[in-house]
């Protein structure tokens, strides 16, 4: 059986972006530091452009060689003319609306997302599957969802986009790892109780 991981960055207060979900007040805290950890551990959580403009295109996937967002997320790579933001994984993209793939690397997942996410869970052997998010699709998620790695960084947003778009649920975890970093950030993981 596969993981389903929430990998995801937020403020201090859990948010994940702005009202709007603009995530970039917290791309300041990616510094060498942390970009050695990223590279060293999670190399695949980096976009295409992203791992080509740190000159790490060829490191290997290390945890996940699946990944899935929602259409809103995906938005923001085809905003710069990027189709396949994460070529180095499969790569899946839940939309309503988009009726055919910008890109034949990317798969659009427009019916029976949780079957779709159990299907590729029971796979057998790979890697795992890395939600990506936005809100939205991680509270839609939030019954499939195995583990959470939260970058939390050392900024208040005082209202913003949640972690989970999704009502109100009690739903338990257990830490483990745990990782600081000299700038204030922390990097946790949760494996869910079931
Ligand atoms: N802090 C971080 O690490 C981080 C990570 C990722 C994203 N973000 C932020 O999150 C924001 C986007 O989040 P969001 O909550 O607005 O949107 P989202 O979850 O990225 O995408 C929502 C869209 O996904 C599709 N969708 C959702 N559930 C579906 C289902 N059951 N079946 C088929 N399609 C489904 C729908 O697309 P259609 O409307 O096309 O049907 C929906 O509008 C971005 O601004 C981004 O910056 C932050």
């Amino acid at each position: 059986m596969r993981k389903l991981t929430y990998f995801i960055a937020c403020s201090i207060d859990g948010f994940i972006g702005d009202p709007g979900g603009d995530a970039s007040s917290m791309l300041a805290f990616v510094d060498e530091e942390y970009l050695g950890f990223l590279k060293e551990e999670y190399p695949e959580t980096m976009s295409t452009p992203g791992r080509r403009a740190f000159g790490v295109d060829d490191l290997p996937n290390k945890k996940y060689d699946t990944i899935i967002q929602g259409r809103a997320s995906y938005d923001l790579a085809l905003e710069i003319d990027v189709t396949s933001p994460y070529a180095h994984m499969r790569e899946y993209v839940a939309s309503r609306t988009l009726k055919e793939s910008p890109d034949p690397h990317v798969e659009i997942v427009s019916e029976d997302l949780v079957g779709k996410v159990r299907a590729l869970k029971a796979e057998d052997g790979g890697l795992g599957i890395y939600l990506c998010g936005g809100s939205q699709l991680a509270g839609e998620l939030l019954d499939e969802i195995d583990e959470l790695v939260i970058k939390t960084y050392p900024v208040m947003l005082g209202t913003g986009m949640p972690m989970f778009g999704s009502g109100f649920a009690v739903t338990e975890f257990s830490l483990g790892e745990t990782r600081t970093f000299k700038n204030g950030a922390i990097v946790r993981t949760y494996t869910r109780n079931r």
